[in-house]
């Protein structure tokens, strides 16, 4: 059984590391505005191992509302989205996202939007995310497309 609950951003780092940052400083885990007031980062749990985190932050993206036509007031960005690779493709990020969805929506946010590493963007697509810019390359990462979802 999976459980989403709420995590300190410290609490992302095993997962991150692993995932997102493998063979890196583990301070390379330590994402900008991590710890703003607006920043909530959940982790996916089986039993008390820590198998999944994401993290959403208040922030709008400049090319929103252009590539949307319309004006977005309320924004998050998703960041720091992983599964550890012995847990991958048993429907735990699906679960950490639509938790989150709801989460969002609660709080009345318009948009989700991120950087998608190209090999996820499928993942993404399957959850009703558009890709939403040209490939683009972010240094020590890889090539990514911007993506989003209207709440
Ligand atoms: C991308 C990631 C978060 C997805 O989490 P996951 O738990 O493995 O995915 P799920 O099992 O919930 O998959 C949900 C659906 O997406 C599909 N899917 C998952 N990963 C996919 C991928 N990389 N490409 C295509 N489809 C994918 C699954 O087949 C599943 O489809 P279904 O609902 O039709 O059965 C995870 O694989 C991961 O951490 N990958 C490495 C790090 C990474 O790329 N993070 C994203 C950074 S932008």
């Amino acid at each position: 059984m999976i459980q989403i609950i709420p995590i300190t951003s410290r609490e992302t780092y095993s997962v991150r590391h692993a995932v997102l940052r493998k063979g890196r400083p583990v301070e390379d885990c330590r994402f900008s505005g991590d710890e703003l007031g607006t920043t909530f980062h959940l982790g996916a749990f089986e039993k008390d191992k820590i198998i999944g985190v994401a993290t959403f932050l208040m922030n709008k993206d400049i090319d929103l509302e252009q590539i949307k036509h319309i004006k977005l007031h309320h924004c998050y960005q998703l960041r720091g989205m992983a599964v550890l690779e012995i847990a991958q493709g048993k429907g735990i990020g699906k679960k950490l996202l639509k938790h989150a969805e709801k989460l969002l929506k609660e709080k009345h946010i318009q948009s989700l939007w991120f950087n998608a590493r190209v090999n996820a963007t499928s993942f993404y697509e399957n959850m009703g995310y558009e890709i939403v810019s040209e490939p683009f390359i972010i240094p020590k990462v890889g090539d990514h497309y911007k993506m989003m979802k209207l709440l």
